[in-house]
């Protein structure tokens, strides 16, 4: 069964037939809210808002154990995580659409493993290549079917939050390799690999980052708005051929 786990933008699947929802616990505490499952497009799909339902709870904030936790138990055979982000490689542009190959990690303080306690052998996992090719093939042939452009790879780097970069933050990230920018993207892959669950995203470029292009000046946030929500349209379409296929 697939997993969404939606962020800014998508805290709900619309074309979702919601069959049940599920308040779930774990031994990492609560997930960000019920599970909802139901069928998208003939597929059995188990949907959770990453920032809640209500949107209230900071990037910093969620319990991101708990959730990989809980869909796992619930059934989940494959995640695909739909967040939006800010474009700093210049195809990435507010709107497009990007399949993410890489990471990397500048947060800190969440917890990041499942690895740990005084219990708990130590167990390191293999993060050569954070996102399943495989799922991530199948969202681009997903994508490529319903006539959606999506960038195939770029590296992905994740920020503490919840404020925004500093033109200078960004200009680093980018001499680090960085394509777009996000606040989610860890450590919920990794997490996703200590568990064994096939992980990709679909990264929805919602601003130029700070200090580039239209965002210069300032990041504009009703603006961002605006775009998500017509590229939240795109997302759900890719969604659902995915569920077909
Ligand atoms: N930076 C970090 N996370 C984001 C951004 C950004 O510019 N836009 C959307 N999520």
């Amino acid at each position: 069964m697939l997993a969404i786990v939606g962020g800014s933008g998508l805290t709900q699947l619309s074309s979702l037939e919601v069959v049940r929802r599920e308040v779930a616990r774990t031994p990492y505490g609560e997930p960000s809210g019920a599970l909802t499952f139901g069928r998208l497009c003939g597929g059995n799909v188990i949907f959770l808002a990453r920032h809640g339902y209500g949107h209230t709870i900071p990037p910093h904030r969620v319990n991101y154990r708990a959730n990989l936790w809980a869909l796992k138990t619930a059934g989940a055979k494959n995640i695909v995580s739909v967040a939006s982000v800010g474009g700093i490689r210049s195809d990435c542009a507010p709107g497009v659409l990007v399949a993410p190959d890489q990471i990397l990690d500048y947060t800190w303080g969440r917890a990041n493993t499942f690895f740990d306690g005084i219990d708990v052998p130590v167990r390191y996992i293999d993060f050569t290549r954070p996102y399943d090719e495989d799922l991530r093939r199948r969202i681009l042939a997903a994508a490529h079917e319903v006539g959606e452009a999506v960038v195939d790879g770029a590296v992905y780097a994740t920020t503490q939050g919840p404020r925004l970069e500093t033109a200078a933050e960004i200009d680093r990230y980018e001499r680090d390799g960085a394509d777009v920018v996000g606040m989610t993207g860890m450590p919920e892959a990794a997490l996703a690999r200590e568990l064994e669950l096939p992980y990709a995203a679909i990264n929805v470029v919602a601003n130029y980052a700070a200090g580039r292009e239209a965002s210069t000046q300032g990041i504009r946030f009703e603006r961002i708005e605006e775009v998500l929500q017509a590229a939240m349209l795109r997302v759900r379409e890719v969604l659902a051929c995915l569920c077909r296929q």
